[in-house]
């Protein structure tokens, strides 16, 4: 399903608002971003980072997280806020992948100008997924 300019612009500043509560006092880059469920539902999520380093969660996971424990793990794409439109972690890109391996992945920077679109299997190709664990 191609995103329409509404639904993308819509994402993006969901996106952008929710970068606006990041927790990110050590690394001070903050992160937003917005999950699309396949009804249309947008799901966010913040970094939230932690003095103990290690215990930092990226947005996207935070957002899937919340997603899941929502009952919605259809996912149709998401847009992802920085301030340099910066690339989705290996980590959070395995845990979109777990769900959604055709995701539409969005990078904008903060003013909400796109950087990159394009799909997860793009960004980690050959992933290893639930149907690796079904053929061992
Ligand atoms: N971060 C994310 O939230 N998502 C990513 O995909 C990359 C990194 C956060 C983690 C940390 O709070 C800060 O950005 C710097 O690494």
């Amino acid at each position: 399903m191609p995103l329409t300019d509404e639904t993308r612009q819509r994402l993006i500043a969901a996106a952008q608002a929710v970068r606006e509560r990041a927790y990110a006092p050590y690394s001070r880059y903050p992160v937003g971003a917005a999950l699309l469920i396949a009804d249309g539902t947008i799901v966010t999520g913040c970094n939230v980072e932690n003095s103990s380093y290690g215990a930092t969660v990226c947005a996207e996971r935070n957002a899937v997280f919340t997603a899941v424990g929502q009952g919605r793990r259809q996912f149709a794409a998401i847009a992802i806020v920085t301030a340099n439109a910066g690339s989705p972690c290996g980590i959070c890109r395995q845990v979109l992948y777990e769900f959604a391996p055709d995701i539409v992945v969005i990078m904008a920077d903060a003013a909400g100008r796109v950087r990159h679109e394009g799909p997860l299997r793009d960004l980690l190709p050959l992933g290893f997924g639930p149907s690796d664990l079904a053929e061992a």
